[in-house]
């Protein structure tokens, strides 16, 4: 197919790295004499019809900057067919040929749904929990983890001065890939994660053998998504944190992950899934997923990634508790 004119989104829960693929997008178009389009907040904008002209000068000064300049969210109201029916005529209207969607999970759904119904979409992976299929990494998780890891860094040095342990809990909503690698990047004494849970029992009892084998202080990583959660350990840990021999406080970063500038890493993957999103549709592929699998970029059937989450690799989790020994 030869392409005229494009439109694309970011959606869902934003990732550091998102402009660059917008700026990537938008550049390796406008290279070819594509027209580009950018849709504001999402499917939400593209339900509302609100997108503007995304020419090359647009997207400069973008990125390095976090978050997203279009601005993203999350929009059930897509998950009816109805809706997709008016939002396909409304791209006809405005001469709109394909889509390109930068988003995770929830949002590759939206593509593989408007594709099946005959739209010219494809995804590029962002999101922080790095769960997609199709991809080793996707946009914003390199930054989630260091963000993560700084905070366990500085954690620790106030929990050696006060000989405390901390439990730290970070983002991933049902996959634990950022507390997985951050843990292990900063020596964590426990993971606790949707893939592998700990029961707060088996923490009490790895924290009280890590004070016994001389430890002055101990970090225990938690992913949001894990059910023996920080709830359930401040619910264990009340009134008996002694046991440990260790005093206990609590951090949760919360958004704070999602936050802040890209890494390099992220930047230079999202400018590389963001012109290859456009060079498969210049190829005529559509309705796939661009994502990198070892070190190369790849194309994956949307219907392949639907529905569908990347549990991280829990073999690490041995690894983590052999080194914080
Ligand atoms: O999907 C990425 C993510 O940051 C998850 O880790 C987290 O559970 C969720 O989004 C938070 O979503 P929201 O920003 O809508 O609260």
């Amino acid at each position: 197919m030869s392409v005229k004119r494009i439109a694309v989104l970011t959606s869902g829960g934003d990732a550091p790295g998102m402009n660059a693929a917008i700026r990537a997008v938008a550049r390796a178009a406008t290279a070819r004499e594509w027209e580009v389009f950018g849709v504001r907040n999402g499917y939400a904008g593209l339900l509302a019809d609100a997108m503007d002209p995304l020419a090359a000068r647009d997207v400069g000064g973008i990125i390095q900057r976090g978050g997203t300049v279009l601005g993203s969210a999350r929009s059930p109201e897509f998950r009816e067919r109805a809706a997709r029916d008016r939002v396909r005529a409304q791209l006809a209207a405005r001469g709109v040929e394909a889509l390109v969607v930068i988003g995770g999970n929830g949002s590759q759904s939206g593509s593989a749904a408007l594709a099946k119904e005959g739209f010219a979409v494809v995804g590029v992976a962002s999101t922080i929990d790095n769960d997609l299929h199709g991809t080793d990494v996707s946009i914003g998780a390199d930054t989630a983890i260091n963000v993560t890891l700084e905070a366990i860094d500085r954690l620790r040095t106030t929990a050696s001065s006060h000989r405390r342990v901390f439990i730290l809990e970070t983002m991933g909503r049902d996959c634990g890939y950022i507390a997985l690698m951050s843990g292990i990047g900063g020596g964590a004494e426990v993971i606790a994660i949707p893939e592998s849970e700990v029961p707060p029992a088996e923490v009490a009892a790895r924290l009280r053998a890590a004070h016994e084998r001389g430890k002055t202080h101990a970090m225990v990583v938690v992913a949001e998504g894990a059910k023996q959660g920080v709830h359930a350990m401040v619910e264990y840990f009340e009134g008996r944190q002694q046991e440990t021999g260790f005093g206990l406080r609590i951090t949760r970063l919360g958004h704070v992950v999602r936050g802040g500038v890209p890494s390099s890493a992220d930047r230079v993957l999202a400018s590389r899934l963001g012109a290859a999103a456009v060079a498969c549709l210049e190829d005529g592929v559509s309705g796939v997923l661009v994502g990198e699998v070892r070190g190369a970029i790849v194309r994956t059937p949307l219907a392949e990634i639907a529905g569908r989450t990347r549990p991280a690799d829990t073999a690490l989790i041995e690894l983590a508790r052999v080194l914080a020994t």
